[in-house]
């Protein structure tokens, strides 16, 4: 039988490359920043250019599909994922990196149908590196397969997750914390490099065993998730229960039980949903 989202992902990949050549143009130019729900929450033109140019390119071909978009959300638009097929789009995670110019930089792209993730594709524009990964078909970047470490012991991992401060102090407190509890395992390293869809890509080619993350959003994990889960990883709720999608967190790891140690080494904080109308 045919695979009746294939066209959809080919269609994806090519407005990803678009979009990733405009970044890298981007970069080449002054940045204007402007400030979101924080001072550490940024945005720039080329977060909205790019998302508009990405979700005119995709509705044109695909008028009856829905989207949720980082900077569409943000000026009002709803996330509230639906059965109906979803392209869930982040134009640029790591605005920070894009803003200061470290160079994981990626346009990330998950799209569900059912609510489940059929395809992901991140493009790490800056490294040129183009990860994919199509439901049950495997994950490659650049064409090439990719698989995690396979890494069981958590005492020879590298472990990724963020670091920032965005106004409460209780929870950057158990965020430190939690850094603390993983770092005395101990591991061989915590590493943060942002763009939370290159971390998990990170996850999924080796490079690093896990990820864990409590505060962001379906836009920066939708089409990381399919990449990480296709090259072979774990990918679990902060509590060790399933992944949601809309619940603003997440652990991903190389195997299961370096996954399992992390989500009893962290401790929550609260952080919403994204299916909340009014987060
Ligand atoms: C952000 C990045 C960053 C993560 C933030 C995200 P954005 O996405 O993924 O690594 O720490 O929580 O919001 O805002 O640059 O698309």
């Amino acid at each position: 039988m045919s695979d009746p989202w294939q066209e959809c992902m080919d269609h994806c990949i090519a407005v990803t490359r678009k979009a990733g050549e405009m970044i890298r143009e981007a970069l080449k130019k002054d940045i204007s920043v402007m400030q979101k729900s924080s001072p550490v929450d940024l945005v720039t033109e080329t977060d909205q250019k790019v998302e508009a140019l990405i979700i005119s390119t995709i509705r044109e071909k695909y008028p009856s599909h829905s989207f949720i978009g980082e900077e569409s959300v943000a000026t009002g638009s709803s996330s509230i994922l639906t059965e109906n097929p979803t392209w869930i789009i982040d134009p640029i995670d790591g605005t920070t990196n894009f803003v200061h110019r470290f160079p994981f930089v990626s346009v990330s792209i998950g799209f569900t149908v059912k609510k489940e993730i059929e395809f992901g594709v991140v493009y790490s524009c800056v490294e040129d590196k183009m990860y994919t990964a199509r439901r049950g078909k495997g994950a490659f970047c650049n064409g090439e397969p990719i698989k995690v470490s396979g890494q069981k012991d958590i005492t020879k991992s590298v472990v990724l997750t963020e670091i920032n401060f965005k106004e409460n102090l209780d929870h950057f407190k158990t965020m430190m914390c939690n850094i603390q509890n993983i770092l005395t395992i101990p591991v061989h390293g915590i590493r943060c490099p942002g763009s939370a869809a290159v971390n998990m890509c990170l996850v999924a080619c080796g490079s690093a065993d896990a990820y864990y993350h409590i505060g962001i959003h379906c836009w920066d994990m939708a089409g990381g998730a399919a990449i990480v889960t296709e090259a072979g990883g774990v990918i679990m709720d902060i509590t060790g229960c399933p992944f949601d999608l809309m619940s603003r967190r997440l652990i991903t790891a190389s195997s299961r039980p370096i996954a399992e140690q992390i989500a009893r080494q962290i401790q929550q904080f609260p952080c919403g949903r994204d299916d909340e109308e009014s987060s």
